[in-house]
């Protein structure tokens, strides 16, 4: 099994542990959209709605080709720092983030450890009760380490009466992303 299988592995068991009936997620890095296809095919029978986030049209462009146009699916082309400016994104059951660049794009165009840190503050707050933040990251690059860094900082301070944290790093395996899930206990 590769490292990105075991990765998708991990994350699709969170996914489905979390949402239910009629919950709302958010893609908040679509990319080709691997991620947004997986919480489709969950959220499809739950009669869930999806919005997914890029900065790139050709991310959005290339992702819609995997979710039928049936679907109830907001595709937004904006930076997920801008949560707050979209009153529909309330009350979220899960928010998924891939860090990084598109593969085979611009690398250039990364995530950045800033605009992570104020989305992912904003999406703490927009979660529900239970809800759930799944965060992908890559250390093998530079603004990578600088998002693990400051993501650690950030779950060090949360209240553990409200929110639990937790890294998984795979050991043995060179290149491997690391996951990083926080679940609301409380709202
Ligand atoms: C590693 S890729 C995501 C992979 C994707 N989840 C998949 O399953 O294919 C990272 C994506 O984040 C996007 N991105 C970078 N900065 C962003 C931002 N501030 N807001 C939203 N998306 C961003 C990039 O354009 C890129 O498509």
């Amino acid at each position: 099994m590769s490292s990105l299988q075991q990765v998708h592995g991990l994350t699709k068991l969170f996914f489905k542990e979390i949402l239910t009936e009629g919950d709302l997620a958010i893609d908040a890095t679509v990319g080709n959209g691997y991620d947004t296809a997986a919480l489709y095919e969950i959220l499809h029978p739950l009669k869930g709605e999806l919005i997914g986030f890029d900065i790139q049209e050709e991310a959005i462009s290339e992702a819609k080709k995997k979710i039928p146009e049936s679907f109830n699916i907001r595709w937004i082309l904006d930076s997920h720092a801008t949560f707050d400016r979209y009153p529909e994104i309330t009350n979220v059951a899960l928010f998924v983030y891939n860090l990084g660049y598109l593969p085979k794009g611009d690398k250039g165009l990364t995530t950045m450890c800033t605009s992570t840190i104020e989305s992912v503050q904003k999406a703490l707050h927009l979660l529900r009760r239970g809800g759930g933040i799944s965060i992908t990251c890559y250390r093998g690059h530079l603004e990578g380490k600088k998002e693990i860094e400051a993501l650690e900082e950030l779950c060090k301070g949360l209240d553990p009466y409200f929110y639990v944290a937790t890294w998984t790093h795979w050991i043995n395996r060179k290149d491997c992303p690391s996951v990083l899930l926080i679940r609301k206990l409380r709202a």
